[in-house]
């Protein structure tokens, strides 16, 4: 098996390291107009938008780490300072990356259109996408979406037009002949088969709050912005002394809660004489978690109970929830329990 070459590598920044609203002017350098363009590819598009409009920076994201490579691989051969790409999940990208009012344009060129209706829900546009994308475009900022699949394309335009912060880009919401258009991978396979292309466009040209519903269906809209360097902990005292093998029998796999809003489970527990380990899953509107909580003593006769270093979930109300749970099964689990710190929501701790 050959080597294969990584290239473009500066071109990448890691979702891990941006964290909640990273500074796009440090980043490259300069304060500029920002695009955003979810599902990469072969990063065919942004390297043509790129180069066109150099004196604007452009964001990309693409869940796929082999297409990425592709992509970024095609940054380098155009050595486009310009250029920054993710390995990360659009919607997530939206809410964590661009702070309300930060973008100039968002495309999304032949998203995933999962044609079976079982399936519906895993396309990446609907109400709350397009929600969270105008609260993350400014004034006169456009959204540009092409599809070749006409249902796709006809549900996406009734969706804008029931937003009434947008209004169309062209003299129709959907368009199927585009004079600008940059034929990508995509658009090059369903054109020699002989498809229709689909283009929609809007503008943003009056603000509107994020509905309560949009911060429920993506939790992470509703970390405040004090919240985000916040950590999680909690120290407690607890007696007779813990014995790891023997605490491991009130937190073994199984779920913790379930609801509506919520499903959070241990997915596995390690321990060893310092410490226990929980492996954890947080599941909340449209954001899965999975991280590794700790428990370890912490002074005379305190504990600590925090995610695990590496690996830090974001801060979002489910993992409060699923921290001040694992404090109730410990209460249960000593004789005599005292908390004595906690960072978590007060609105959980009142039920512990
Ligand atoms: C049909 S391809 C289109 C690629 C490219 N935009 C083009 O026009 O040639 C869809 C791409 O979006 C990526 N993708 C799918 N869902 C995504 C999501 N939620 N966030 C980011 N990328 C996504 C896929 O991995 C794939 O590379």
């Amino acid at each position: 098996m050959g080597v294969k070459p990584l290239r473009g590598i500066k071109f990448l920044l890691k979702e891990e390291e941006l964290g909640f609203f990273p500074s796009w002017e440090r980043i490259f350098g300069r304060m500029s107009h920002l695009y955003f363009e979810i599902g990469v590819g072969n990063g065919e598009f942004i390297v043509e938008m790129a180069e066109k409009i150099k004196e604007a920076n452009f964001v990309g994201v693409e869940v796929s780490k082999e297409v990425l490579r592709k992509a970024l691989s095609r940054v380098e051969e155009h050595a486009l300072s310009n250029v920054r790409l993710i390995h990360m999940e659009g919607t997530k990208a939206l809410a964590k990356l661009f702070k309300t009012e930060s973008l100039e344009g968002v495309f999304l060129n032949f998203p995933d259109p999962w044609p079976k209706k079982k399936h519906r829900k895993k396309r990446i546009v609907n109400q709350g996408f397009l929600y969270l994308l105008s609260n993350r475009l400014r004034i006169n900022g456009f959204f540009q979406m092409a599809t070749d699949h006409s249902e796709y394309a006809e549900e996406t335009v009734e969706l804008l037009k029931g937003i009434e912060s947008f209004s169309p880009l062209w003299k129709e919401y959907l368009i199927t002949e585009k004079e600008d258009f940059f034929p990508t991978k995509y658009a090059r396979k369903w054109l020699s088969q002989g498809k229709r292309i689909y283009f929609i466009g809007v503008k943003k040209v009056k603000k509107i709050d994020l509905p309560e519903w949009v911060k429920e269906w993506c939790p992470l809209l509703k970390i405040r912005e004090e919240e985000i360097a916040l950590p999680i902990v909690n120290i407690f005292k607890g007696r007779p002394k813990l014995i790891f093998s023997e605490l491991i029998k009130a937190l073994k796999r199984s779920i913790l809660y379930k609801s509506e809003n919520y499903f959070i489970k241990i997915l596995d527990t390690f321990y060893n004489e310092e410490a226990l380990l929980l492996d954890l899953l947080v599941e909340e509107g449209i954001i899965k978690q999975r991280f590794f909580v700790k428990i370890s003593p912490y002074a005379k006769e305190d504990y600590i109970l925090t995610p695990y270093e590496s690996g830090k979930p974001d801060p979002t109300e489910g993992v409060h929830l699923a921290m001040v749970l694992l404090l109730k099964k410990l209460k249960e689990a000593f004789q005599e329990f005292e908390l004595k710190k906690s960072t978590c929501k007060e609105k959980f701790l009142r039920y512990l």
